[in-house]
């Protein structure tokens, strides 16, 4: 994923912007930059493949100076990690831009600004921009006028900052689909995509919202809103409670990581989301193409990671239509598996460094047989990334706590987007449902954010839980996994044992094991299955077994003797199992507390699992 910094002072930024760059690297990227004015000599650049210390050597060996300056790590959509493709994009020697996220409309704009005699010097689509900014500029001879004029022709997901030797007290940043955030200093002032990047600098942010552009001076910040009117933004203070590595005010990292649930997600979401579609190439230049021959796909991870992959196949055969196997990547490793043509390998990691996950890309490689190997990951330096042909990175952010929550609904949504992109590619999705989950899923932060609400209420079931020894978890269709992930949650952390089953097994032999000492939890979205599901918890009542079901508050289903319903908001069913796994999750954490385990540290697991 790309990296923004910027900043204009009264001292040289250089530093500032490495700095940033450096604390961006964690996200992935495959080639660095930065550009500066000085105020004598004009407007320069260095740039690199590679990764921000081979920027740093270049800048050793020839130092660039000066009191404006942008910088960025990019992460290749269009046109190899080169340096030519690096980011600035210069248009002439006075205009430069960085630029995260896709424009959609790069073809079109590239030939109208060839027509009028602008020279590419690269594949990207960022350089359309550029010069396109050098185009405005002509007329208005002012740079937040010609930001402003050219946005309105850009189609696709952006988050741009703007330096220009007409202006050199100033730096100018636009926010569409990709975030932004301004840093404030005293007689200084910065910007980047992420606030960790100036974490260095200042601990006193605002963030841009959609359709903003900002101009950016030393001593002066002026915003305007999406329809042009000048607009204050409220100024947020960093608190050290804030930091990754820190609980804050939780008691566990575990929790933590739960409450961040919504603000994830939100970043996994974007700079890949257009008005009304998801921008396949954030899942790499060649993706557009390759997903067009997808025919099959093949899916590998373990534990929580390959749940998520259960997801997606109820998601890849009904949203896309594309067949999909899943396999945990222990098994599929060492048995000779039979390749359709046309297979995506899809590998499924949170560390990228899991051995069995790692093994079975590297079977897969080598049997030469797939279409190419996709790889969904949250560190964007693994082994899983380096390795595969294309990369969807999660943007969970560091996960400490060994049970993993977080990335487990960010894969979720990882895995949608992925749906949804090969489902647009192959002509199989639905307009309407497909513009419908575009807009759900931008809804769904706040979605969890109602679903956290509920903690108190969880907190209190967990008590039914102190003192026993077995549980079972019941899920329909796509359902099901997150009964299985909600079982993995609680016997990981919790160490009672816990088993999860389609509903429809039940009677096929697990309701021989219920009575009063076994409570029952179930996932119960308002769909198709419902009322099916209804007559299997009727089952489990009939004998003597206690009921917790996470219903929708739609679904009828009421608190009874022996029944305990947690009412759910509302959601499309698409969207439920994102949803649905937020109390389990909660539910597992209490228990766990209640019962005074190490809920960060469960005994006998690690975090990543790197040898067999
Ligand atoms: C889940 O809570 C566990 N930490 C574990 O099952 C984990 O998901 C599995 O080891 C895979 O790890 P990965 O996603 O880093 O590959």
């Amino acid at each position: 994923m790309c990296g923004i910094v910027g900043a204009v002072a009264e001292r040289n930024v250089t530093p500032i912007l490495i700095e940033g760059l450096k604390r961006l690297e964690y996200r992935g990227y495959d080639s660095a930059g930065v550009a500066l004015i000085d105020e004598r000599d004009g407007l320069h650049r260095c740039r690199r493949a590679g990764k921000v210390s081979e920027l740093q050597a270049a800048l050793a060996a020839a130092p660039l100076a000066g009191r404006l300056g942008i910088a960025h790590t990019r992460w290749a959509t269009h046109g190899a990690p080169t340096e030519a493709n690096a980011h600035p994009h210069f248009s002439g020697h006075e205009l430069a831009v960085v630029h995260n996220g896709i424009i959609e409309n790069h073809e079109a704009l590239r030939e109208q600004l060839k027509a009028k005699g602008y020279v590419f010097t690269s594949q990207t689509d960022t350089e359309v921009i550029v010069h396109l900014l050098a185009e405005k500029l002509k007329g208005t001879g002012d740079l937040a006028a010609a930001l402003k004029q050219a946005v309105k022709e850009l189609h696709g997901a952006y988050g741009l900052a703007v330096i220009s030797t007409r202006q050199p007290d100033r730096l100018l940043a636009a926010r569409s689909g990709s975030p932004l955030v301004i840093g404030l200093g005293l007689g200084e002032n910065f910007l980047a995509s992420d606030q960790l990047a100036l974490r260095q600098v200042t601990d006193r942010f605002v963030y841009l919202e959609e359709g903003d552009i900002a101009e950016i001076q030393r001593d002066r910040l002026t915003i305007w809103d999406v329809d042009g009117q000048s607009v204050e933004r409220e100024q947020v203070q960093y608190h050290e409670g804030a930091e990754a590595a820190d609980k804050g005010a939780y008691r566990h990292f575990m929790l933590k990581e739960i409450f961040e649930q919504p603000d994830v997600v939100q970043r996994t979401l974007e700079g890949r989301l257009a008005n009304d579609h998801v921008l396949v190439q954030a899942f790499g230049p060649q993706a557009a193409e390759l997903f067009a021959r997808v025919r099959n796909v093949q899916i590998v991870a373990c534990g929580t990671s390959y749940h998520a992959g259960m997801v997606a196949r109820y998601w890849l055969e009904d949203l896309a239509g594309i067949p999909c196997q899943i396999e945990v990547a222990s098994e599929f490793r060492y048995r000779k598996v039979v390749v359709q043509p046309g297979t995506l390998f899809v590998s499924i990691s949170q560390s990228g460094e899991t051995a069995d996950t790692l093994a079975a890309l590297r079977n897969a490689r080598a049997d030469g047989g797939y279409l190419a190997s996709l790889a969904l990951c949250n560190v964007g330096t693994s082994s899983l990334v380096r390795e595969s042909d294309l990369t969807l990175l999660t943007q969970a952010g560091p996960e400490i706590g060994v049970a993993s929550t977080k990335a487990f609904t960010t894969q979720l949504v990882g895995l949608l987007l992925l749906t949804l992109a090969l489902g647009q590619v192959r002509g199989k999705l639905d307009n309407a449902l497909r513009i419908e989950l575009v807009e759900e899923l931008r809804r769904l932060p706040a979605r969890l954010g109602e679903a956290l609400a509920m903690d108190r209420t969880i907190e209190k079931i967990s008590e039914l839980f102190a003192e026993k020894h077995h549980t079972l978890f019941l899920g329909r269709g796509a359902q099901y996994p997150v009964a299985m992930e909600g079982a993995l949650k609680l016997k990981e952390i919790s160490y009672i044992h816990a088993e999860a089953y389609p509903a429809g097994e039940l009677k096929h032999g697990p309701l021989a094991l219920v009575d009063a000492d076994m409570p029952v939890v179930t996932v119960a979205p308002n769909n198709e299955l419902l009322e099916k599901l209804k007559s299997n918890l009727q089952e489990v009542r009939a004998r003597g077994g206690e009921l917790i079901v996470f219903a929708d508050e739609q679904a009828g289903l009421e608190n009874g003797e022996g029944t305990h319903v947690v009412n759910m908001p509302h959601i499309h069913d698409i969207l439920a199992p994102i949803l649905y796994t937020l109390p389990l999750q909660l539910l597992s954490y209490h228990v766990a507390v209640l019962r005074g385990t190490d809920v960060d540290q469960p005994r006998n697991l690690a975090k990543s699992v790197t040898v067999e």
